[in-house]
Order: C-alpha cells, then structure tokens, then sequence
C-alpha cells in the first residue's frame, strides 16, 4: 500500500493521490509518496505504552438504529488501547476514516471538550475496509484498518 502524503497540510491518501488534496485544495503535485507519514510500532508483537496510546482501537456496531432502514454500519474510534491525554500542549487532533482506502470523512477534536473518540455512521456493503488515522499534535500519524 502506497502512503502519499499532501506537503502542505500533511493529509494522507493511500495508493494514487487524488486530483486536488480533499483537506486544503491543494492540485496534484502537492502530494508525494511518504512511506514514513504513518508511524509504527518498532515491534508489533511487544507495543510500548507510547504505542498502545496511539494506535486507534476500531469497533464496529452493525444496526444501531439511528438510520431506521438497517442499512447503517457505525465505526467508533478511541485512541488508543492505553488513553492519549486531550490536553492544550498534546492532543489527537482529528482521526480520518477511509473506505476500501478512499478517504471518506474528517473528525477534528478539540482537546478542551473532546475525548480522544470519534464515530461514524457509514453506508458500506460487507467486506469493505475501514482504515481509522489519528494525528496526534506530538506524535504524528498512527493508523489501524479493519473489515466490516
Ligand atoms: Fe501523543
């Protein structure tokens, strides 16, 4: 999977960038591949506790009944597995979701009235993919993906 990365607002696309970035208009040429935008756990199979405060924990809840005709797929992201503080000097500043790794929608939080949580309520069909980024303000871009 291909990371590109907008150079003016740091947006992310995977794979092709679109034409013009979907956060701040920047045209095509703005955006170039990064294979660093998105950071990892040094090993996967031991998460640090800066780790396990970053990674966002995805849970999908099928049929919540806000959307009465059922079709209504809601994604609940909480960063992370350990809770990342929402202070004024370290906070995640907005988690953005991606369906079958097209980039669907934005959450900005403020650190003032926000938990480090977000949610979703997505028309998606069975099998899609559902990637969940946060940006935290001090330690950059942290991602999970999982299958609805
Ligand atoms: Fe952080």
């Amino acid at each position: 999977m291909k990371v590109m990365q907008c150079c003016n607002c740091g947006h992310i696309e995977f794979d092709e960038a679109p034409g013009s970035c979907l956060i701040c208009n920047s045209v095509i040429d703005a955006f170039e591949e990064k294979s660093d935008a998105i950071k990892k756990p040094a090993d996967p199979a031991k998460l640090t506790d800066g780790d396990k405060k970053h990674i966002p924990q995805i849970v999908v809840v099928k049929e919540c009944g806000l959307i009465p005709d059922g079709t209504c797929t809601d994604v609940h992201v909480r960063v992370g597995e350990i809770e990342h503080v929402m202070q004024a000097d370290h906070y995640i500043r907005y988690i953005d979701y991606y369906v079958n790794r097209s980039f669907v929608a934005r959450t900005w939080l403020s650190p003032e009235a926000c938990h480090p949580a977000a949610g979703l309520h997505l028309k998606v069909s069975a099998g899609s993919s559902i990637i969940a980024l946060e940006n935290c303000n001090v330690h950059g871009n942290w991602m999970s993906e999982t299958t609805v």
